[in-house]
């Protein structure tokens, strides 16, 4: 093929692509002009410029300075910057925003041409014809109250493409601070830079203020969703999208962990010393060589402690520190206090502990039904007459399926025993059980948690027995003690989520209506996590529904709508509750998610694909809210109002990334009427708001949010006589007006919650304040031959009544999502056939990563709901769609059964969850598999 001829030629060779041109409107600069004379004219008109004219010069140098290196700058050239529209250009989104125009030459003449929106067409694509070249580009100067400014985020601030810059221009109308004109440009963020017009639209015309960006933010997040009242004040942040109030400093690192302490004078290392037989006698605790060793100072056992040597947790003594026997591999024996770390691990390393092995070992949920050692009581409900319903039944089907992150923090000072600690529950646990181990009384010891780096439920009970043996540390040196573990000695200290295995008989009609249902659930007692069991015993409801299907050979949605609650109905435990709002999830998730057409998509893939099934799954889920332990629904707050008006909020919930800090700013906000910026909320500490209940049950927001509620009600009616007298005044005023007049400018604030109650003996009762609803659907791609799987599209609707904050519950609601679909498809713990843990860190234990999440992710929350039983209306939400994860297992098992269809194999089966690739795989049974299932292989959960 002949080639077209081409002409190459150095731009800046001709005197007219590199001329300049200054005027008053601005600098007109050829286009062949490089970087380097560029950065030297900007330079220069900004000297020469009056100084409110010379934003733009200023961003556009700002810009230029970060263009490549030195040598790119020499050579590089406006014109070529401009014209090979790259999205990631430093240049082009300040050019656009700050009304940059250029002059495009060809044989037909030349025109002038806007840099913006228009120009640039796509990725390398401007609106320029193939015979036009850029000959000059006019920068503006700016005029009389208009700003201009280039915004810039790198990997590194130099030498590096930029990951997203921005251009920003904005006039304002004359003496006034109201938005004539503004433009805003993103770069990297498209294949072209990106317009924000929406959200410019949304500011023109009004006061630069904080309400102003805020809504213009939320134009511009277009998923981003406000439950504004009509006629809400715009400083009202109630129902809008704050951020996060330390998302900032916890991305760039700058917020302050527990560990980020500094070290005291004097402070020593504590190492807890495991114990490394599943089920023994201890005989002997040699720690004599370890206390040789340098820099060792103390072993601590199970003898030094003062006070009560074991917490009870549901009923159950554990003690801190085993004294004769162990009952797991991993069980605190001892620990090990020295000056130093590497100090403290070889110490701990020094410590030889004798056993002697018992026989009765249990290592799974099997072998303890089997040998029935369970936990008693054992809890039943039981309503109607199920053996004459599974009698009555058409069909009858049983099965079962078996389910199988945390890091924890304190550092203790001697005195007044303070406790620094990353837990949910500063005040019930941590203070009280540090009181009871030392033999003091609880206003001697003060626990503080600034923030916790995640808990996840993780942290409700075993920080409060490694807080006791760091206190007991602290109290026998006399020194301060600080305890970090290792992610490691975490996994194997904390005992993970609890296994389930469950099993059902059920009976059900031809049509699909289940008529009777036998559950029976066995879970291990490890430790609290997001859902708290619900996630693993939903999964064996769900699976019951996905086997009725296959029983029927009908599809699991029609048997999941054929049951779900329809009216206004009443619990297995007799609570009756209006399901309305679970119905519209379902429907308008089925909507959303184009159901129907997809599975029809989804039958003519897998018809023509052999080793490649899709699958698509929608699962529902009613999530309790409240504790069923009546008296844990209470809160508490301190507020404080200071002479310059700023407001310090002290509630019992404690911030674990939830945001329940934000929220609770919020509502300070709105019954103070005053700006959110005036409000700061204090690390949770015991000495402020004592006695705290745990941030858990998805009720932090709930219960501490009307505490804090009703201190800022009883703060403003003191502060009403001084805004009669003075109803002009601003908020400052008043408050000094208050401190002279000698008010108060504390109060206490406090929330006698829901009297909620479980009565086991009659089978029923109203443990939740009310029901959280949403509904899942994924859909998956699933390899038969290795069975990895991606999800190609998630949507889900939630019921959260009237969200204080919709930025952070949808962040909430896809993180549950996506822990869930990590709990059900990937995380799994392995153990040794002695009971050792070998998945010890992110090397062995794989949790969903970033190339796990949906490609396409869709989260709506309900419209035009509310609930009556919580602040504003709103709903907790930490919890319920951890659940919604397995609507990607069942989609898996949507894929599978597809996959077994092609081998002639119908019906039910059983997948265990996680539903690993390799289980996923050996479920398919393609001809592969079943040689590998011959071999002697099972599908069934790691054993230990
Ligand atoms: N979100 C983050 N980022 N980190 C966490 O540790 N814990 C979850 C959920 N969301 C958690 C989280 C759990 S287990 C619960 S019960 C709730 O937050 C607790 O907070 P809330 O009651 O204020 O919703």
């Amino acid at each position: 093929m002949a080639k077209s001829p081409h002409l190459l030629t150095e731009v800046n060779k001709f005197s007219r692509f590199v001329c300049l041109n200054v005027s008053d409107k601005g600098v007109c600069v050829g286009a062949g002009c490089s970087m380097s004379v560029l950065k030297s004219v900007l330079e220069r008109s900004i000297n020469d410029f009056p100084p409110e004219s010379t934003h733009m010069f200023r961003a556009l140098l700002q810009q230029i300075k970060l263009v490549g290196g030195q040598q790119i700058r020499n050579v590089a050239t406006l014109g070529g910057n401009i014209a090979s529209a790259y999205p990631n250009s430093d240049l082009t989104p300040v050019l656009a925003a700050g009304r940059c125009t250029l002059v495009a030459l060809s044989k037909d003449g030349r025109r002038r041409v806007s840099i913006d929106k228009y120009f640039f067409l796509g990725f390398a694509k401007t609106i320029l014809k193939p015979d036009e070249i850029v000959l000059s580009v006019f920068i503006p100067a700016t005029r009389p109250n208009e700003i201009v400014h280039a915004f810039r985020h790198a990997p590194r601030k130099e030498s590096a493409l930029a990951t997203v810059n921005a251009g920003m221009r904005v006039w304002f109308n004359a003496n006034s601070n109201v938005v004539k004109e503004i433009s805003i440009y993103y770069g990297g963020v498209g294949a072209t830079i990106l317009s924000a017009e929406r959200a410019c639209e949304q500011i023109v015309g009004r006061p630069w203020e904080e309400a102003t960006l805020s809504d213009a933010y939320t134009v511009h997040k277009s998923t981003e969703i406000m439950n504004v009242l009509e006629g809400q004040s715009a400083q009202d942040p109630v129902g809008r999208p704050m951020m996060h109030r330390t998302a900032l400093s916890q991305a760039t690192g700058e917020a302050v962990y527990c560990d980020d302490l500094p070290q005291t004078d004097s402070e020593l290392f504590l190492v807890i010393v495991t114990s490394s037989r599943p089920h023994a006698k201890i005989t002997h605790i040699d720690f004599s060589e370890a206390l040789k060793l340098p820099g060792v100072v103390d072993v601590i056992t199970a003898k030094d402690i003062p006070g009560k040597r074991f917490r009870t947790f549901i009923g159950y003594d554990e003690e801190l520190l085993a004294e004769d026997e162990v009952t797991c591999v991993g069980q605190m024996v001892c620990a090990v206090v020295a000056d130093s770390k590497p100090h403290t691990k070889r110490g701990a390393a020094a410590v030889k502990i004798s056993y002697e092995d018992l026989q009765d070992r249990i290592f799974t949920v099997e072998e303890a039904i089997e040998k029935e050692s369970f936990f008693l009581p054992r809890r039943k409900i039981e309503r109607g007459d199920v053996e004459k319903g599974l009698r009555e039944a058409e069909q009858v089907y049983e099965g079962k399926i078996v389910y199988h992150i945390d890091f924890s923090e304190a550092l203790k000072l001697p005195g007044v025993v303070n406790v620094i600690t990353a837990k949910d529950i500063p005040g019930k646990r941590i203070n009280e059980s540090v009181a009871e181990t030392l033999g003091i009384p609880s206003n001697r010891v003060s626990c503080h948690v600034k923030r916790l780096g995640g808990a996840f439920g993780g942290k409700v009970t075993k920080t409060a027995i490694l807080a006791s043996i760091t206190a007991v540390a602290a109290w026998k040196t006399g020194r301060p003690v600080r305890c970090v573990l290792e992610r490691g000695e975490d996994m194997l200290i904390t005992g993970g989520r609890h296994p389930v295995w469950g099993k059902y008989k059920v009976g059900f009609m031809k049509n699909g209506r289940i008529t009777a249902a036998d559950f029976q659930y066995y879970a291990n007692s490890n430790t609290a996590f997001r859902g708290f069991g619900v996630p693993q015993c939903m999964l064996v409801v769900e699976s019951m529904i996905d086997d009725v299907a296959l029983k029927l050979g009908r599809l699991p949605e029609e048997i999941r709508e054929i049951n779900l609650y329809k009216e206004v109905s009443h619990t297995h435990y007799k609570m009756e509750f209006d399901p309305e709002n679970l119905v519209r999830c379902w429907n308008e998730c089925m909507e959303k998610a184009d159901f129907r057409q997809r599975r029809q998509a989804i039958d003519l893939f897998n018809q023509q694909n052999q080793f490649k099934k899709r699958g698509i799954a929608i699962v529902p889920i009613k999530y309790g809210i409240g504790f069923a332990e009546g008296f844990l629904n209470q809160a508490a707050a301190l507020v404080h109002i200071y002479k310059d008006g700023s407001v310090l909020v002290s509630h019992g919930g404690t911030e674990m990334g939830q945001g329940v800090h934000t929220k609770i700013q919020q509502v300070a906000s709105r019954e103070l009427n005053i700006p959110a910026s005036l409000i700061h909320i204090s690390e949770t500490s015991t000495q402020c708001v004592p006695n705290t209940c745990p941030s858990a049950a998805s009720f932090g927001t709930d219960a501490n949010g009307m505490a804090v509620k009703d201190a800022c009600q009883i703060l403003y009616n003191r502060l009403e006589p001084i805004r009669k007298k003075n109803p002009k005044g601003t908020w400052q005023n008043w408050i000094t007006t208050a401190f002279l007049e000698k008010i108060s400018l504390s109060a206490t604030g406090y929330y006698r919650g829901h009297d909620l109650d479980m009565d086991w003996e009659k089978q029923e009762g109203k443990p939740y304040a009310y029901f959280t609803y949403a509904v899942g659907c994924s859909e998956v791609e699933l390899d038969c031959l290795t069975g990895e799987y991606r999800t190609l599209r998630t949507d889900i609707v939630v019921d959260i009544g009237r969200s204080i904050n919709p930025s952070i519950d949808i962040g909430q609601i896809e993180g549950a999502f996506m822990q869930g679909l990590g709990l059900y498809t990937m995380e799994e713990l392995k153990f040794s056939p002695s009971g050792v843990l070998y998945t010890r860190g992110p090397g062995q234990y794989k949790i969903p990563s970033f190339c796990d999440v949906p490609l396409k992710f869709n989260v709506y929350l309900l419209a035009g709901s509310s609930n009556p039983h919580a602040i504003y209306s709103s709903k907790g939400i930490g919890e319920p769609t951890v659940f919604l994860g397995s609507s990607v297992f069942f989609a898996i098992k949507d894929a599978v059964t597809a996959a077994r269809k092609d081998a002639d194999l119908t019906g039910p089966f059983q997948l265990n969850s996680p539903a690993t690739p390799e289980r996923a795989c050996l479920a398919c049974a393609t001809h592969f598999t079943k040689m590998v299932a011959q071999s002697g292989s099972t599908s069934g959960p790691a054993q230990p």
